[in-house]
């Protein structure tokens, strides 16, 4: 099953085509940051706007580097939930109408989804550890979601953990915001941190109970926002780097302390760690350094598998289209973030 897919649920328009092996032909985004920057944060209709503006020639390019021609694509996948709404509906309307003129399957699916098989895609330049043989225990942290699955199969998932307010990339973002680093935050304070010490200030990690695999950031948030105020603005710039590596450094640790949690909960010894979050250098090491350590299987894909990418959902399509499930021509976007609704 090869399949063209879509991502278009907050402010990176993705193609790409890929098959069921995994197997990415080819994969293509146009990133929005310079437009949303000024805003410091992403405005919906600008991002609409702008996927609108990208899609057909990025699906153009695609189709023309994958040696692939439309004829020989099986199905059109596309996120569709949950995201920005206008956002969604470019990704969700471009599939339909290729599915219908094309006379082609549709399939969407479910974004998070997609960040969890992500590490099972492969390209020119990476090759997965393992094909997929759950179970898996799977930190999925990004801008819009911070939650511990457990993959028992394809389709099988349960989820163990999750945040009770901000997402950790809602959180390093905000930081970043307050710090004054601008939009998008997480891998500015990720490059700032790599010349900061981590003890220098020491944030505040929520561990709402020792059973406990939930997360709060909201806490975090609320002291460096104090602490912040409370700084000239000389003393900000001075101190800026060892703000960041003692901000980003709470946010990793209790990552990585609810991670060691549920490995140890669940006795499943192979990890998963995905989602835009995952491109932090220092989680990334972390989680590393304790998988070698502990004799455990970590799985982290490559940054542009990481982040929001298209490829992510073709594969999901794929695997789904092979068991037989498509959407009709009615299919709709939809903004609601239920973690259930693709188990
Ligand atoms: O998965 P993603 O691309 O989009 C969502 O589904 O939300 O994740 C975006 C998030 C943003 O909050 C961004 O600041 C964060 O991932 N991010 C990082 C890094 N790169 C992106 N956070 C920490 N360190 C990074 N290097
Ligand atoms: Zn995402």
């Amino acid at each position: 099953m090869r399949v063209l897919a879509f991502e278009t649920s907050c402010d990176d328009t993705s193609v790409a085509v890929v098959d069921g092996t995994g197997t990415v032909s080819s994969l293509r985004a146009a990133h929005q940051d310079q437009a949303h920057a000024r805003y410091g944060g992403v405005v919906p209709e600008i991002a609409s706007r702008n996927h609108t503006q990208h899609i057909l020639q990025l699906m153009d390019q695609v189709i023309k580097e994958s040696g692939f021609s439309l004829e020989q694509i099986d199905g059109i996948v596309t996120t569709n939930r949950p995201g920005l709404m206008g956002s969604l509906m470019v990704g969700v309307m471009t599939a339909k109408t290729l599915a219908l003129a094309l006379q082609k399957p549709v399939l969407g699916v479910n974004h998070l989804e997609g960040h969890l098989l992500a590490p099972f895609l492969r390209d020119s330049y990476y090759q997965q550890i393992e094909d997929f043989k759950p179970q898996y225990v799977a930190l999925a942290v990004s801008g819009g979601h911070s939650s511990i699955y457990l993959i028992e199969d394809f389709k099988k998932y349960r989820v163990l953990g999750k945040t009770r307010d901000d997402a950790a990339g809602e959180a390093l973002d905000k930081f970043a915001k307050m710090a004054g680093l601008g939009f998008p935050g997480g891998a500015r304070v990720d490059r700032a941190a790599l010349s900061g010490d981590t003890t220098k200030f020491v944030f505040p990690r929520a561990v709402l109970g020792e059973d406990s695999l939930d997360f709060s950031f909201s806490g975090l948030k609320s002291a460096a926002q104090r602490l912040i105020s409370s700084m000239a603005p000389e003393e900000l710039a001075t101190h800026l780097n060892d703000l960041c590596a003692g901000f980003q450094e709470a946010v990793v640790q209790v990552l990585l302390m609810k991670l060691k949690l549920a490995v140890e909960k669940t006795a499943v010894r192979k990890v998963i760690l995905t989602g835009g979050v995952s491109s932090n250098s220092r989680l990334r090491a972390l989680v590393t350094e304790w998988g070698v350590k502990e004799k455990i299987l970590v799985l982290i894909p490559p940054l542009r598998f990481c982040t929001d990418n298209a490829a992510m959902i073709g594969l999901v399509g794929a695997w789904r289209m092979s068991l037989g499930e498509f959407s009709d021509l009615s299919l709709s976007p939809s903004p609601e973030v239920d973690p259930t609704d693709f188990m």
